[in-house]
């Protein structure tokens, strides 16, 4: 979603537009439709370029200004939710003199009431944004000092910002401020960042400060304040995480990293002497785990196909009573949790606005909140009372893929430390450990079907509508099989449980609408195997994903794809490998966008 980068420097050789736009690009997976760019002359005016479409465009703006030491540069990258993609509505939107510019992440909830009403005290506005009210109110509260400016303008706003403005009345100065929307500050050679992604300007600094709620900073080219002062973090940057080497997509590449990924989520972490995990992040907390007896697990699209992945394995394999819900609506419902209760968020990113949300409920009402993410020192972080991190790396492509088995393995790190401090036994939790030693073998063995899943692909090529079918384990699987196929390749496809075919679903097998069957040798194979039945008896044609060594399925199945053996409850984590690997193929060979799907963004941070 929206993307902030802005920068300052005293060096005038710096230069500072193409570092922008650099650090704009890294933000480019996150998904947006405009881009734009406002900078301070020489003779002291600002200067805004914007363009819809890719950050390409706004460079040919770009191109007649002199590249090196514009500063302040605000820059932005725009997902719209408040008017049309058009130019006038991109970032950085300025109030009715053009001496102040803002580019803002969030929303302003209640922008309808405050437009009326600048309106009538005479403001003009010039797009359809809820953003451009906090510049004109900004340009209503000046005096002589634009934090003080910006910080009268918030408290008028409801709603989420990240916000950097800058102005001509303050020509070496970037106002920040965020609330429940990301930013931080980060400080380089002579340069000094504002940026709602790390990520974005990892390469050009090395201390970094994060924002909080309502804090309001000031930067400046000797350095920056904060109402409250913090210490800065040192920062870890591989710097190769944007390179797709061979791979035409992110996401090919990312699925194929799986097996190193993974044994990066488990490093140092299994402990097989106790048949049990050791997860640092939740060492804190371990008296209070210790007496957990509800889990309530939330999160959102994928992350939340992993909650209720986490919530058969906990309850069965950790004994304790396991619930799992999307976060938009956990955080809308009025429940009572119990105090024995723990909140688990799973967050690839960190920053979504509804599992924030959820959070910062439970803690409000003194649940343990836990968090599981991909992303160090995103909020989730910083608002949970521990947590584990799934360690993936950065993962560009939308649909998200390594980071969704990286979260499987971390609820069984998870489960496996819990239910060995209840009814897991020793040579239950030895015989989990030593198979998940084997996974990302088994991981790298499943991805030899890539080619098999091709053919099938070029096979239900012209199909519009799947079904993905999955018991236990395998339900989330399904739902998540179903998700990889219409974000990327935007045909319909349901993912259900098998036995509920025959009350509704039934109706719509036919030939043309394949069911894709996910039938592991597992507690439920038999069942599965019926429902199959069922869709045969009725025309349909049937994908199966099975076990090596199963010959079973090959007389009933249209086309069977083979898994290795594993445990019952890791065989989610290889069953996803064929359904992340069938979309890909399929979308690709459908000449979708695949690492930036249509409507879609990478990271929603508003609601
Ligand atoms: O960053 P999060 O894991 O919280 O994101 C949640 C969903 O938006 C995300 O999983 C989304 O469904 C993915 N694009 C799916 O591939």
């Amino acid at each position: 979603m929206c993307g902030i980068v802005a920068c300052l420097t005293k060096d005038r050789d710096k230069p500072t537009l193409s570092i922008g736009i650099d650090a704009l690009t890294r933000l480019e997976y996150r998904g947006y439709d405009s881009a734009g760019a406002a900078f301070r002359t020489a003779s002291n005016t600002i200067i805004c370029k914007k363009a819809i479409g890719k950050i390409l465009n706004l460079q040919k703006e770009l191109e007649e200004y002199d590249q090196t030491a514009l500063t302040p540069l605000i820059l932005h990258t725009r997902w719209a939710t408040h008017g049309t993609v058009t130019t006038s509505n991109a970032h950085p939107l300025s109030d009715c003199s053009g001496n102040f510019y803002i580019a803002h992440n969030g929303i302003v909830e209640n922008y309808t009431s405050l437009k009326k009403q600048l309106q009538e005290e005479g403001h003009v506005f010039l797009s359809e944004t809820d953003t451009e009210v906090i510049a004109h109110l900004i340009e209503k509260y000046f005096i002589n000092n634009l934090e003080d400016a910006v910080r009268k303008a918030l408290e008028q706003v409801v709603g989420t910002y990240g916000i950097a403005v800058i102005s001509t009345y303050e020509p070496d100065k970037i106002v920040a401020a965020s609330l429940s929307s990301p930013l931080l500050i980060g400080l380089g050679e002579d340069i000094i960042f504002v940026a709602s992604d790390l990520s974005a300007i990892a390469p050009y600094i090395q201390k970094v400060v994060y924002l909080d709620d309502r804090e309001v900073a000031v930067i400046e080219p000797n350095g920056y304040t904060i109402i409250r002062e913090k210490k800065p973090q040192e920062v870890q940057w591989s710097g190769s995480a944007h390179d797709k080497g061979n791979y035409p997509h992110y996401m090919l590449q990312e699925i194929m990293e799986q097996p190193s990924t993974l044994e990066e989520t488990m490093r140092g972490r299994l402990d097989l002497q106790e048949g049990s995990a050791k997860l640092g992040g939740l060492i804190s907390v371990a008296v209070r785990l210790s007496r957990v007896n509800n889990v309530q697990l939330v999160g959102c699209g994928t992350a939340y196909h992993a909650c209720l992945f986490g919530e058969y394995l906990l309850e069965e394999h950790a004994c304790i009573s396991s619930k799992s819900e999307v976060s938009s609506e956990f955080r809308y419902r009025k429940r009572a949790l119990s105090k024995d209760t723990a909140l688990i968020a799973v967050s690839q990113s960190g920053e979504t606005a509804d599992t924030l949300a959820a959070i910062k409920d439970a803690v409000s009402n003194n649940i343990l909140a836990l968090g599981i993410t991909n992303s160090i020192g995103s909020t989730q972080t910083r608002i949970t009372d521990a947590g584990v991190y799934t360690r993936s790396g950065t993962e560009i492509g939308v649909a998200a893929t390594k980071t969704f088995t990286s979260q499987l393995v971390s609820l069984v790190l998870l489960a496996l430390l819990l239910g060995r401090q209840r009814k897991l036994t020793l040579p239950e939790g030895q015989t989990i450990v030593n198979e998940l030693l084997r996974i990302p073998n088994l991981v790298r063995h499943t991805l030899l079907c890539t080619d098999r899943v091709l053919e099938i692909a070029k096979k239900y090529e012209n199909c519009e509508n799947f079904f993905f079918l999955g018991r236990k384990y395998n339900y989330p699987i399904a739902k998540e099989g179903a998700l990889k196929l219409k974000e990327i390749s935007y045909v319909h496809a349901e993912g259900s449980y098998g036995g509920e075919l025959k009350h509704g679903e039934l109706a719509l097998v036919s030939e043309h609408f394949p069911s894709i069957c996910i039938v592991p040798k597992d507690s439920v194979y038999d069942k599965m195997v019926s429902n199959i039945e069922e869709i045969k008896t009725r025309n349909g044609t049937v994908i199966a994903i099975t076990t090596e060594g199963n010959t079973e399925l090959k007389s009933i199945a249209d086309d069977v794809i083979y898994i290795p053996e594993t445990l019952e409850i890791l065989y989610p984590i290889l069953s996803i490998i064929p359904l992340q690997l069938f979309a890909y193929h399929f979308a690709n060979l459908r000449g979708c966008d695949i690492d930036k799907p249509r409507n879609l963004a990478k990271s929603v941070t508003v609601e």
